[in-house]
């Protein structure tokens, strides 16, 4: 018997492993739970709920998986939370995690809903898909989901699904191993002020690949970019000819941190690639190369304005109160996601200057003309058609040298 607990996300009460008798000691849930449960993990619940509401209101969903259920908790959310009756598949290896999730099903009397099965992800993802494929696969797993990507875009119905990524393997994403990143995820990680963005293009990159493997192309919905975990959801479409269309959002970022320069080269011209145009003559850096990876959209605008009239709409969601927040900053950046974000704190740090707002540079740079906008990513950092020199002015002038 292991020692539980009811918890509450959004509209959704659960029971997992008590956390405060098993993690006494730790800050952070750790793996050797006997069912996983992060708490911190909300935020990125939340969102996903309010997503697949956003998805449902256009397109059918009839059967989805959870792979890597852990307690449920994600699963029971989708099926309480967003409208229809459409069913779950929860898969785990861990018998006491399958064990928790089953009773999880019952006290919601979702038995003619959800089930759950222990087993291997990558196998059950393809056995239990074989008679109906899935429309929503959410890979939730400890670090990365890159082991499970080809199994579940193969688990997905070949017209159309959804698809949704979690990675929790940040120091592999962010440059501390890009030799593991490229084998991993078939591009090279680097050091950056926008590692995290980076991270992002990583795995798009990768199920760019494995969709493509697959004969069908992605449709990037939206991102998500915290401390700890990087979140992609994006459409699977069986569509070979826009997958050939899509190699030309494949490619690398190189960056210059003597200059902080960046620029992004498409796989089909880094044969040209050579000559980067550093900001300043003679900077003398070496730029660093991140990719191949995703260099087109991160974000589908039309699904993040309805998600933002569904939040309005509905007083009883819930939510942790960062989703708004983030939803408004996710509407802002979209616009401008084919240029990497810069970090404010990083350009004073290189020139010596005092930061000043975010906004009030935002606001410098559009009276100047060039679009400009927050990001998710971080608080201090903005996209910005303006380069680095006229950043740099622009600072100078709002600020003056420290
Ligand atoms: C990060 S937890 C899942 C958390 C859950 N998705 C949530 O939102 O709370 C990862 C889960 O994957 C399970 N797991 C690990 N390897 C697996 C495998 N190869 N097949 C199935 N489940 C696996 C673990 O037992 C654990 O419960
Ligand atoms: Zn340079």
């Amino acid at each position: 018997m292991i020692v539980e607990k009811e918890y509450t996300e959004g509209r959704t009460s659960f029971l997992s492993a008590d956390l405060d008798h098993y993690s006494v000691s730790q800050k952070q849930p750790t793996t050797d739970l006997p069912v996983f449960y992060n708490p911190i993990m909300r935020l990125n619940r939340d969102l996903s709920v309010l997503f697949l509401r956003t998805y449902l209101q256009d397109r059918p969903v009839e059967l989805m998986c959870e792979p890597l259920a852990g307690s449920g908790v994600r699963t029971l959310r989708y099926l309480n939370e967003c409208p229809g009756q459409f069913k779950a598949l929860m898969f785990d290896v861990n018998p006491i995690a399958v064990e928790m999730a089953q009773k999880n099903i019952e006290r919601h009397r979702f038995a003619d809903r959800a089930q759950v099965k222990k087993g291997d992800a990558k196998v059950l993802l393809l056995t239990e898909s074989r008679n109906q494929r899935f429309d929503f696969v959410d890979v939730d797993p400890f670090g990365s989901p890159a082991p499970y990507l080809n199994a579940a875009i193969q688990s997905l119905k070949p017209r159309e699904g959804l698809l949704a990524l979690t990675a929790t393997d940040m120091p592999v994403l962010c440059g501390v191993y890009p030799n593991v990143a490229l084998r991993k995820y078939g591009g090279l990680s680097i050091r950056a002020p926008f590692v995290h963005e980076l991270a992002v293009r990583l795995l798009m990159g990768s199920a760019y690949s494995v969709a493509g493997m697959n004969d069908s192309s992605i449709v990037p919905l939206a991102v998500l970019s915290t401390n700890h975990y990087i979140r992609v959801w994006l459409r699977v479409e069986g569509s070979r000819s826009e997958g050939n269309l899509q190699a030309d959002r494949m490619g690398l970022i190189r960056y210059c941190k003597t200059c902080m320069r960046v620029e992004i080269v498409p796989v089909k011209k880094w044969a040209q690639a050579a000559g980067f145009s550093h900001e300043t003559d003679g900077c003398g850096g070496k730029p660093a190369v991140a990719g191949p990876l995703w260099t087109g959209n991160l974000f589908d605008s039309s699904m993040l304005h309805e998600a933002q009239k569904i939040l309005s709409s509905d007083d009883d969601l819930a939510f942790d109160k960062r989703v708004s927040k983030l939803l408004a900053l996710m509407r802002e950046e979209v616009r401008l996601t084919g240029i990497p974000y810069i970090d404010l704190h990083e350009v004073c740090d290189l020139h010596n200057l005092t930061p000043p707002k975010t906004d009030t540079v935002i606001q410098t740079l559009k009276e100047c003309g060039h679009a400009t906008s927050r990001t998710h990513f971080r608080p201090t950092a903005i996209r910005t058609e303006a380069s680095v020199s006229d950043l740099v002015r622009a600072i100078t002038d709002l600020a003056g040298v420290k």
